[in-house]
């Protein structure tokens, strides 16, 4: 059984400690500083919580803390790693060369994307590895990431699009929900009906695109009847500019992610 630690226990830290146990045939250990939360999530999960030191026997070590405090971190951590052990960070704009450059040297790394919809097993997570990580090390990121939703692997030079696309992405949709909750309720309908309505059909939109494997534009025609109600619809959105404001909305959030991994 391989031993995994996992370095804080924030809501994206207790998304994968969920994911890995439900997932099983892992030992578990955290290592968060705040001791309260450490003790629930040993009572709600039976994780092991343990210091830095609890990383000397583990064959994958997890970063899950804020990005600022990562460089702190490696520094503690450099000296308890075995070194063939695969240290996985989830820190959003930390870069490979800066946890290699944190850690003794030849230690395997990756760094990971994720989204919050890991939080419900529903995550999408695209994997980066840096310059000693081996295939059997992107897989074991891979297998680990997996218990929490889809894992894709991307050249690290993506990261910025993966984090404008999917990292992002969940706030677009929530924004396109609300928006349309607000359309049913000014033709009419009870609030807590639009919303009703506006959530499963995101859902089962979303799923009809995953079980098909269609394209979204070839879906989209099969809805659209000539001179039909969708037609209708779908001229004010691109009378709106809806599609290229997405498409825009992408290329901002890419820009930015870049300029805050400058800094
Ligand atoms: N949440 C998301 O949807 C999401 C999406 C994409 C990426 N991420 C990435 O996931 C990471 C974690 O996000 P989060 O939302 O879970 O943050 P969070 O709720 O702040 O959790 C981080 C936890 O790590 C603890 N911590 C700080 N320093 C530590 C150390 N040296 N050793 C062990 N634990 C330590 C923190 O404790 P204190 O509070 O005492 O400092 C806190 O409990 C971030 O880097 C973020 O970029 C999150």
């Amino acid at each position: 059984m391989s031993t995994i630690a996992i370095f804080g226990a924030g809501a994206m830290g207790e998304a994968v400690i969920a994911g890995l146990t439900q997932a099983g045939g892992h030992d578990i250990v955290i290592v968060e500083p705040r001791e309260e939360r450490a003790a629930e999530l040993v009572e709600r999960y039976g994780v092991t919580s343990s210091d830095v030191a609890g990383a000397a026997d583990a064959d994958t070590v997890l970063l899950v803390v804020k990005p600022h405090d990562v460089a702190g971190l490696l520094g503690q951590l450099r000296h308890h790693l075995s070194s063939d052990a695969l240290v996985i960070s989830l820190a959003a704009g930390v870069t490979t060369d800066a946890l290699e450059g944190g850690l003794a040297d030849g230690q395997p790394v990756a760094r990971v994307m994720p989204n919050t919809p890991a939080l419900i097993g529903q995550g999408m997570a695209a994997v980066s590895p840096g310059r000693h990580a081996t295939a059997e090390h992107v897989a074991r990121a891979r297998e680990v990431l997996g218990a929490c939703g889809e894992v894709v692997e991307v050249p690290e030079k993506q990261q910025d699009a993966v984090t404008a696309l999917s990292g992002s992405g969940p706030a677009y949709l929530f924004y396109v929900a609300d928006a349309l909750i607000e359309g049913g309720v000014l033709q009419g309908l009870p609030r807590e009906t639009a919303r009703d309505l506006a959530v499963q059909t995101l859902y089962g939109a979303a799923a009809m695109l995953k079980e098909t494997g269609e394209h979204p534009a070839v879906l989209r025609e099969r809805v659209s009847s000539p001179a039909g109600t969708t037609m209708a619809g779908l001229r004010e959105l691109d009378l709106a500019g809806v599609r290229a404001a997405l498409v825009s909305a992408v290329a901002a959030a890419t820009e930015r992610s870049r300029e805050l991994g400058r800094g």
